[in-house]
């Protein structure tokens, strides 16, 4: 069968799209993030959406691949809008994240199996799993930006200049770091990963 006659060849379509749309809407909560002076939180953001970049990146070059150049793909699918303040954008993400984690991809790579493409359908399963960790960081930057422990902690941890590397162990990061004088918001955050999925 012609591949452009799959439902692959239009997953590949839609997950371009959706991953691009991604991509831009990290880097506009990126830009929120630092206007209000958290660096380290936008820096986050920002490799968050590279990696969506990526994605989209390897979608259009398996579609290439597989069905050459094309002029124009009709796609139906319907894509997020949401936005609102940064502790909204972070929540909406990691929504969307996980909805990419646990129905999207996973859907994507059972059609793709389904289909014959055993490879194309491992590539869905992969970006599934770095969905899922984006959606448990996404989670965990809400609750820490909400609730105000994004740089204050119930136990002593340890703190790292983003700018010049001071460190200090304690249960609040320093708001003036005392070596460099750079702001509380450069200081690195404490991500969380799902260790199963490496
Ligand atoms: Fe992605
Ligand atoms: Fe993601």
């Amino acid at each position: 069968m012609d591949f452009s006659g799959t439902q692959t060849y239009l997953n590949l379509a839609r997950g371009f799209a959706g991953e691009c749309q991604a991509g831009m809407r990290y880097q506009l909560t990126a830009k929120m993030a630092m206007q209000q002076g958290y660096e380290a939180l936008a820096n986050t953001i920002r490799t968050i959406a590279k990696n969506e970049t990526n994605h989209a990146r390897v979608f259009f070059k398996t579609l290439l691949e597989n069905a050459g150049s094309r002029d124009d793909i009709r796609i139906d699918a319907s894509f997020p809008f949401h936005a609102g303040t940064l502790e909204d954008n972070l929540r909406f993400a990691a929504i969307d994240e996980q909805d990419e984690a646990e129905n999207l991809y996973p859907e994507f790579a059972r059609i793709a199996k389904e289909e014959g493409f055993g490879q194309i359908a491992l590539k869905f399963e992969q970006v599934a799993k770095v969905e899922e960790n984006h959606k448990i960081i996404f989670g965990y930057l809400h609750e820490a930006f909400k609730d105000g422990s994004l740089y204050a902690t119930q136990r002593p941890m340890l703190w790292i200049c983003g700018e010049c590397g001071y460190m200090h162990t304690s249960n609040e990061a320093w708001n003036i770091c005392p070596l460099c004088g750079a702001s509380q918001g450069e200081v690195e955050l404490h991500l969380p990963f799902k260790k199963e999925n490496i």
